[in-house]
């Protein structure tokens, strides 16, 4: 289970029936920047436990599709969720569409994923960095032209200066820190609207 910290978020998720306090960065994100849609196809990296996946399942309804892929053993929680299908992958191991039951490439990409964290900043910030230009690697495969994309970041200077170069490939590019981000945190969010690959 994610929950660390017993804060406001922890208590309102735990009401609300959700796996994560980090449903609501993403809520926060999508209400801003509009980025799930009904019916989408999406696919969600590193989704274990799974709130962004219960978020995304409920907002894309029975007409769309979320495949989430984690390291980690599949979570039974959302087994009962007839719109999601999970995955155990590493997800740079994932060599085609066809691996994860999917014929068409994605609506939306999205990855909350952090790497292991060493506690020494420069380490942390390289890694982060490191899965953060894998996971724009994927998008040629994965993302649909015109579709959008949501990525964890940390921040740091090289991470400035790679997203800086990145911009075009989207009609839209924003950073947001959401309000439920921890204040220790160092994380932020990157979005791009509308892929133009
Ligand atoms: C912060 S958690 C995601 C929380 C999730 N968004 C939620 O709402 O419940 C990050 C996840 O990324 C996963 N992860 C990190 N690197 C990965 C990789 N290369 N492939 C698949 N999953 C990865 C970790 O196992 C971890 O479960």
């Amino acid at each position: 289970m994610t929950f660390k910290v017993k804060d406001h978020y922890f208590h309102k998720a735990k009401k609300e029936n959700f796996l994560a306090r980090s449903v609501y960065k993403l809520e926060e994100i999508d209400e801003r920047f509009k980025i799930i849609n009904k019916g989408d196809q999406i696919i969600d990296l590193g989704y274990h436990p799974g709130s962004w996946i219960q978020y995304t399942s409920e907002k894309i309804g029975k007409e769309g599709k979320v495949v989430g892929a984690d390291i980690k053993e599949i979570n039974n929680k959302l087994l009962n969720l007839s719109n999601v299908r999970l995955f155990q992958k590493d997800v740079f191991t994932i060599e085609n569409m066809a691996e994860l039951g999917v014929s068409d490439q994605f609506n939306v990409v999205l990855s909350d994923m952090a790497p292991n964290t060493t506690g020494v900043q420069s380490v942390d910030q390289i890694r982060s960095l490191n899965l953060v230009e894998m996971v724009f690697s994927l998008f040629p495969r994965f993302l649909k032209p015109g579709g959008n994309m949501v990525i964890k970041v940390f921040e740091s200077n090289d991470a400035q200066v790679f997203l800086k170069a990145q911009k075009n490939l989207f009609s839209e590019f924003h950073y947001l820190r959401p309000k439920s981000v921890r204040t220790v945190s160092k994380e932020f969010f990157v979005i791009g609207k509308s892929f133009r690959p």
